[in-house]
């Protein structure tokens, strides 16, 4: 038996001095496992006088409570100390400078929106979406343009392929077959914007293939040319940041407005650099009018009970004068220097009560 006790001894000073899980496993299959030390020592204890049994028995006993403590207590301490190991290799300084990690920056065209929406919202306006791939009978027909005006060919579609049911299909060339699509989906009285992107077969400095705008819809049983002269140049006025922007607004002619207009705001021009708010020259920035009768019949209403007022604004346009940007082409490059120095803070949604920009 002394042969077992020293055994026994050195596997409790093995246990002690071991330095990780695998190996602490050995010893305890040295120990209780099927052939372990213990494990053979009490099946051998069958050839043992029945006498001496009892007393050997015990002390095997005594053995296997005392290597059982010795393996539970290693294996706390391994336990706790790769934790430790853990929590140390994944530990976190929440205290260091955000700036560390690289950030992305918003696109001025989101910025745009963001703060346009965030005006419009004040002023009661939901938003309304429509599909980028469009039917020609939306794009065009339902907002009164005739087949064959010239006005179609003013717009440089993109045809795609007719639809599943034989529909002609346009990208659509601008956000207006939302002002229809909303009506139908929602009648009246509304009031929505609809931001999005639109397709032209256009391109130079001034001119993008794909370029965004916003709609804008207003009807219900009274709204006339006065509430859309207010809410324009309230938005005018929230968007330019100024309390006094100057605004012309010059009849022009869209199928889908009558009376239409354009609306030019007060600049001047000094060296070189364009200034909002002065009254030296005008310059175009959105398009608005009176909804035809015929695109409130498109829409599934009664043109004799319903009227009011729609517009559209270029979103590139309202970038560029906002803040500076000369060339439209860049917008589109996808360089990121360029997003660096016009991009904006992501994750400060523009408010007007806090101020438009981050
Ligand atoms: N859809 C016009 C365009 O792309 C812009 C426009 C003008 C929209 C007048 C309107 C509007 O809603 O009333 O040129």
């Amino acid at each position: 038996m002394s042969e077992i006790a020293s055994k026994v001894t050195r596997l409790l000073e093995a246990i002690e001095t071991a330095d990780d899980a695998a190996s602490l496993e050995q010893y305890r299959l040295g120990a209780l496992g099927r052939k372990g030390l213990v494990t053979l020592a009490l099946k051998s204890l069958g050839g043992i006088p029945a006498e001496e049994r009892r007393e050997i028995g015990q002390t095997i006993n005594q053995h296997k409570a005392a290597l059982q403590a010795a393996l539970e207590q290693k294996h706390a301490v391994l336990h706790a100390q790769e934790r430790d190991a853990q929590m140390a290799h994944e530990a976190l300084d929440v205290s260091l400078p955000a700036q560390s990690t690289p950030m992305g920056m918003l696109h001025p065209i989101s910025q745009i929106i963001d703060e346009v929406s965030a005006i419009f919202a004040t002023m009661g306006f939901a938003i309304a979406e429509g599909p980028d791939i469009e039917s020609d009978a939306l794009n065009f027909t339902a907002l009164n343009f005739p087949h064959d005006h010239p006005a179609r060919e003013m717009h440089d579609t993109f045809y795609m392929a007719n639809s599943p049911e034989d529909q002609l299909m346009v990208l659509r060339t601008h956000t207006s077959p939302v002002q229809v699509r909303a009506l139908r989906a929602e009648g009246a009285p509304i009031r929505v914007i609809a931001p999005g992107r639109t397709y032209r077969s256009d391109h130079d400095m001034t001119h993008s293939p794909m370029f965004h705008q916003i709609e804008g819809l207003v009807i219900d049983e009274e709204t006339h040319f006065a509430h859309l002269k207010g809410c324009l140049s309230d938005f005018c006025r929230a968007f330019f940041e100024l309390n006094d922007v100057p605004l012309r607004f010059r009849p022009s002619f869209f199928p889908f407005t009558e009376p239409s207009a354009e609306v030019d705001i007060g600049c001047s021009h000094d060296r070189g650099c364009l200034i909002i708010g002065a009254r030296a020259d005008w310059m175009e920035i959105l398009g608005c009018g009176m909804v035809h009768p015929n695109v409130i019949k498109s829409g599934g209403l009664d043109p004799e009970r319903y009227q009011g007022f729609a517009f559209g604004l270029g979103i590139e346009r309202l970038a560029m004068l906002k803040y500076g940007m000369p060339d439209l082409r860049l917008f589109f490059d996808g360089d990121p220097h360029w997003t660096r120095h016009y991009g904006f803070a992501p994750l400060e949604f523009p408010t007007l009560s806090r101020g438009l920009r981050p």
